[in-house]
């Protein structure tokens, strides 16, 4: 066992956990971030898609010893104060989800997106949301969320 310090969505966090451990595991298991979800658990799915840095990364496959350095996460929890991130709003008004479980997901890796490239073509978004996937096939609304987000965000900007 070791001790880390995580800085998650601007918050230290000290944990006691075995070398090796999966980030994914030490959100969910240790901190109680359940909005990060386990889906294959071999960077295939996404459903565990956090920002490392500003990058989405899958947290199922980083270990807990390689972001132990002063590295800033972001998970779903932090992705705004109320739930009130152009994202989140665009996915209720798009009634977006289905069964919900990949959302988190879809949602990090959309404000990725946002935060490089604020007003992405329909094709950049397809192709930058590639790989994050949906079991219920929610994939056309989710564009829709993210065109009416850019929209929102770049009109008040
Ligand atoms: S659970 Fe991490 S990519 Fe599928
Ligand atoms: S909404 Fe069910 S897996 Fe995406």
């Amino acid at each position: 066992m070791a001790q880390y310090t995580l800085n998650i969505n601007n918050q230290d966090h000290e944990v006691d956990v075995a070398e090796g451990t999966s980030l994914l595991w030490v959100l969910r298991e240790h901190l109680g971030l359940t909005g990060t979800k386990y889906g294959c658990g071999i960077a295939q799915c996404g459903s565990c898609t956090i920002h490392l840095d500003g990058a989405p990364v899958r947290a199922c496959v980083l270990q807990v010893d390689h972001v132990a350095n002063g590295q800033k996460m972001k998970t779903i929890e932090g992705l705004s104060e109320s739930g009130n991130h152009p994202l989140q709003q665009a996915w209720i008004e798009t009634q977006a989800p289905q069964c919900g479980y990949c959302q988190s997901g879809q949602l990090m890796q959309a404000a990725a997106l946002l935060e490089q490239n604020p007003s992405p073509s329909r094709g950049e978004i397809k192709s930058y949301m590639n790989g994050i996937l949906c079991r219920c096939g929610t994939y056309m609304r989710i564009i829709e969320a993210i065109e009416l987000a850019s929209e929102t965000t770049t009109q008040n900007a």
